[in-house]
């Protein structure tokens, strides 16, 4: 079953066109965009740096990840927001977009495994029960997910 009459609805709408037609909309929400994963990558990676025991060590891992969750969701709902809003005004364009199918692959499965592995890795040690080394990995796989979804997306207006 194609997509492409979902695209082409997508292209389609009243917001896409208000986007395409307006010069400054674009910019100003991709700016949002890049301010928000600034934001969502800033947090994300200060957890996984104290998951591999580098920085901040006299801070327990679940207080900082604790104290950061409502930026890191915060921010990944303004990206997805916003992410949608750049897509909407460019949907066909997205279709056949290399860059946007690795880009949205990778996307499941970096916010699949923010919201279980990552979250249990980073809760309290008697709640998560996972090993130091395996709390190394999943700090590493989270760090390559969400470099790979800004790789698609930095790729989008290349391929
Ligand atoms: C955490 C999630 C996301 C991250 C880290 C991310 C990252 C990025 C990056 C790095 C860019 C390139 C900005 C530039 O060229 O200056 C970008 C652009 C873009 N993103 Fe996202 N994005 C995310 C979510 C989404 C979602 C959910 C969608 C759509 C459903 C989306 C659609 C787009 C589009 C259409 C562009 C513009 C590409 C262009 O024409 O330049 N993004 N994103």
């Amino acid at each position: 079953m194609s997509l492409f009459p979902f695209f082409e609805w997508c292209d389609n709408t009243a917001i896409s066109a208000w986007i395409r037609d307006t010069t400054w909309s674009f910019p100003v929400i991709e700016t949002f965009h890049i301010l928000a994963l600034t934001l969502l990558y800033g947090t994300i990676l200060i957890v996984d740096l104290r998951l591999l025991g580098m920085g901040m060590r006299r801070q327990p891992t679940r207080f900082l990840a604790g104290e950061l969750r409502s930026w890191m969701n915060a921010s990944l709902a303004v990206i997805l927001v916003t992410g949608v809003l750049l897509f909407l005004s460019e949907a066909i364009r997205c279709y056949g977009n290399d860059g946007f199918r690795f880009k949205m692959v990778f996307l499941f499965f970096a916010v699949t495994f923010h919201f279980t592995a990552f979250r249990r890795a980073t809760a309290a040690d008697d709640e998560s029960r996972m090993s130091l080394g395996m709390k190394k990995v999943v700090a590493l796989v989270s760090m390559t997910l969400w470099l790979a979804v800004g790789v698609g997306g930095r790729a989008i207006a290349f391929v």
